[in-house]
């Protein structure tokens, strides 16, 4: 894959598409800054090397409106402060005040586009957007792997209009870890997969069929497993319709000789409140009318025993429904065992991300993706589509 380092910026006009969609609060503030620190190096490279920085990014859904509190302002501040560095924020991402502001900069400078989805064109995928974003650049750097699973203008189109297009550190390193764990895998490989939804993590179920050597199943996801294998699981949430595809994986993985792990106690509440009563119980004990809410504490020592030899782990989705204090202490538990584990540890998904963030574990975790919805679509077995344009066309160029 071609990369910045290919590529001579000195004194040129680089386009950086990266993915600053951070929380915000009410108030604006960001809540965790993951996404703007894993592009600094790639950044920091550019102006090292005297190039003139274009960043871009989107900033949640706001479906072509320009929605105040989905300004990148917050981010603007933020990364001057990591950078040591002025960024100048642009209040449009194109247009002629845009165009100016681009061509009056110095070598070195950092201008930050305002949200790019303030344009309904970015999620249409428009060519005539993507040529406007890459009129104002010599070179177009793809550091945005958490929204290179979307068929987007500034990731997909844009690679057709840029004159030069390369991937930089950020979207290098997620690519090379996840193939480290799947393709090239270091075994035992286990892959823990929780969630709330079977029909979110089907895809990614089958492809890893192919992978993996045992498989650790929680979250909600978990009782519809549960519920084939013949417990009852209360008034949990259960896909019905794909009962019969989830006996037809854990047979595949029998088949296979690949252990699959469920849980074997939970923590059940009488509604879904943690205000409710709450009890911990076997899984054939669940009762009738109570909800299943988190792993319990055998299944924590079951699936930590199950990592005991395990060379890569790649996890996605909470075990339990973690948002609520009450529920949270298994997949707390799990980021332990899997901190304390020896194995190559890779861990992708959103909320897996803020569990990490909640434990303090992130720096014994060997790689944390900024990816969600694209850490997924690779263990679907999918190609990203904006890591494709981008392969498309230097494979053209060359
Ligand atoms: C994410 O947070 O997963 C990415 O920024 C993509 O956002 P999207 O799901 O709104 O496209």
């Amino acid at each position: 894959m071609k990369t910045i380092k290919d590529i001579d910026i000195a004194g040129k006009k680089v386009f950086f598409r990266v993915d600053f969609n951070v929380p915000l609060d009410e108030q604006q503030n960001i809540e965790n800054d993951t996404r703007i620190k894993a592009v600094l190096p790639t950044l920091q490279y550019a102006m090292d090397h005297k190039a003139k920085l274009i960043v871009a990014s989107h900033m949640g859904r706001p479906e072509g409106k320009k929605v105040p509190e989905l300004s990148l302002a917050p981010v603007a501040k933020r990364l001057g402060r990591l950078l040591e560095k002025e960024v100048i924020m642009a209040n449009d991402c194109v247009g002629s005040e845009t165009s100016e502001l681009v061509s009056n900069m110095k070598l070195g400078d950092v201008v930050l586009l305002e949200n790019l989805r303030y344009h309904t064109e970015e999620q249409k995928n428009d060519d005539e957007f993507a040529r406007a974003l890459a009129e104002l650049c010599d070179v177009y750097i793809n550091d945005a792997f958490a929204v290179s699973h979307r068929i987007n203008a500034s990731v997909v189109a844009i690679t057709k209009f840029a004159p030069v297009c390369a991937a930089g550190f950020l979207l290098q390193k997620e690519l090379d870890y996840f193939k480290q764990a799947i393709a090239d895998p270091m075994r035992p490989l286990v892959a823990i997969v929780g969630g709330s939804k079977v029909s979110d993590k089907l895809g990614a179920l089958e492809n890893m069929l192919e992978h993996v050597d045992k498989f650790i199943i929680g979250g909600s996801m978990a009782n519809t497993f549960l519920k084939c294998s013949g417990h009852s699981v209360g008034r949990s949430r259960v896909e019905d319709n794909l009962s019969e595809i989830a006996c037809a994986v854990m047979k595949m993985a029998a088949e296979r000789g690949i252990k699959f792990y469920l849980p074997i106690d939970a923590v059940v509440a009488s509604r879904f409140d943690p205000k409710a009563e709450i009890k911990i119980v076997p899984i054939q004990e669940i009762p009738h009318d109570w909800i299943v809410m988190d792993i319990g504490p055998a299944t924590s020592l079951l699936f930590s025993e199950a990592l005991y030899d395990a060379k890569t782990i790649v996890w996605n989705g909470p075990l339990g429904v973690f948002e609520m204090d009450a529920f949270s202490r298994g997949t707390i538990a799990m980021v332990h065992s899997v901190a304390n584990s020896y194995a190559l540890s890779i861990v992708g998904g959103g909320d897996t991300d803020i569990a990490l963030h909640k434990t303090g574990e992130m720096d014994r975790i060997t790689y944390v993706s900024t990816g969600g919805g694209a850490f997924l679509t690779l263990l679907e077995g999918e190609t990203l589509p904006a890591v494709a344009a981008l392969d498309a066309v230097n494979k053209k160029a060359s």
